[in-house]
């Protein structure tokens, strides 16, 4: 079923879904509050529909019908008609409690108020959105168009038929929706990320090549791309806010970022976003 989709903040992440949500058939309202932002988010959608017309998976007429069904805003007050509002704005507690505060109060009572957190509490968020019923966590991976996987985060003060709905409309998606519990870093990133900080260290404390270390782990445990190489793609920044929310969730400094996240970090080597991580990019 055709849905109204209010996607907030459109950085990597957000344009993943606002595209994912147009393949679809759902139209899209899009925000950002960053301008320059909100145009890059809208033309990395306009380059991944032009990517599936490329490869043939999507006629061009398909395509500009989808984009045709997207509507960038300027206020969030414009989203306030959507059936389901999806946050994607910076990993920080302080942002996303004050944007949901102001989702509760502008969205339609019957919608779904979901975030993309990948280990922020989202039974947090719900509290502060004053309609913690309303509140999922819908988690999707990088990159959004590809990844099939989203984890769907239920709380204890949701509503099960807000919850039942949210499941749906990620299988919609043609998403595999796994339900998960809201604990720090909900199931697959309380996995993975320890484990992306083993590379971390093994890197730090064996001074091996990260070429080798990623060609080590495709080659000898089928990674589809190498740990260091996925940090660079889902962010070292994100990285390791990740490591910290799940280290102080579950109160184990064993989780904690490794120290070489927080130097590349302040050095601005956030990995490909800024064309430098652990290897090096072409500028985008
Ligand atoms: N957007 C859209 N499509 C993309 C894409 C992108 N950014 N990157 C790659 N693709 C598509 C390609 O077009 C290609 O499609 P076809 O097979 O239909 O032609 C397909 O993905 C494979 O791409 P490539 O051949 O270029 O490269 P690849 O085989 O190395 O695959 C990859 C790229 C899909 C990213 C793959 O390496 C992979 O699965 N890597 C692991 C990604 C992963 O683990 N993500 C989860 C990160 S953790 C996370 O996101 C959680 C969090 O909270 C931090």
């Amino acid at each position: 079923m055709t849905q109204v989709v209010a996607v907030v903040g459109l950085g990597t992440m957000g344009a993943g879904i606002v595209e994912v949500c147009l393949a679809a058939g759902h139209d899209v309202l899009a925000f950002d509050g960053f301008p320059e932002a909100r145009a890059k988010g809208l033309e990395r959608v306009h380059k991944g529909f032009a990517r599936r017309v490329e490869k043939g998976t999507l006629a061009q007429a398909d395509a500009d019908a989808a984009i045709a069904r997207l509507r960038a805003v300027e206020a969030i007050a414009e989203l306030a008609s959507a059936d389901i509002v999806i946050e994607a704005v910076a990993e920080i507690p302080e942002i996303k409690h004050d944007l949901f505060r102001e989702l509760g109060s502008v969205m339609q009572p019957s919608a779904i108020l979901a975030t993309n957190t990948s280990a922020i509490s989202v039974t947090g968020i719900a509290e502060a959105s004053g309609q913690p019923e309303r509140v999922v966590g819908l988690h999707f991976f990088n990159p959004a168009p590809v990844m099939k996987l989203v984890e769907v985060v239920r709380t204890r003060l949701v509503d099960p038929q807000v919850y039942a709905s949210a499941i749906e409309f990620a299988e919609g998606l043609d998403k595999e929706a796994v339900p998960c519990p809201d604990t720090p870093g909900f199931l697959v990133n309380r996995i993975l990320v320890p484990m992306l900080n083993d590379a971390v260290r093994t890197l730090a404390e064996t001074g091996a090549d990260p070429i080798d270390i990623d060609r080590a782990l495709k080659a000898g445990a089928g990674w589809p791309m190498g740990p260091l190489a996925l940090i660079d793609l889902i962010g070292v920044d994100v990285q390791m806010h990740a490591s910290q929310a799940i280290a102080d969730g579950l109160g184990d400094e064993h989780y904690a970022p490794h120290p070489l996240l927080a130097e590349m970090v302040e050095e601005g080597r956030l990995g490909r976003k800024t064309g430098a991580g652990f290897h090096t990019y072409e500028a985008r």
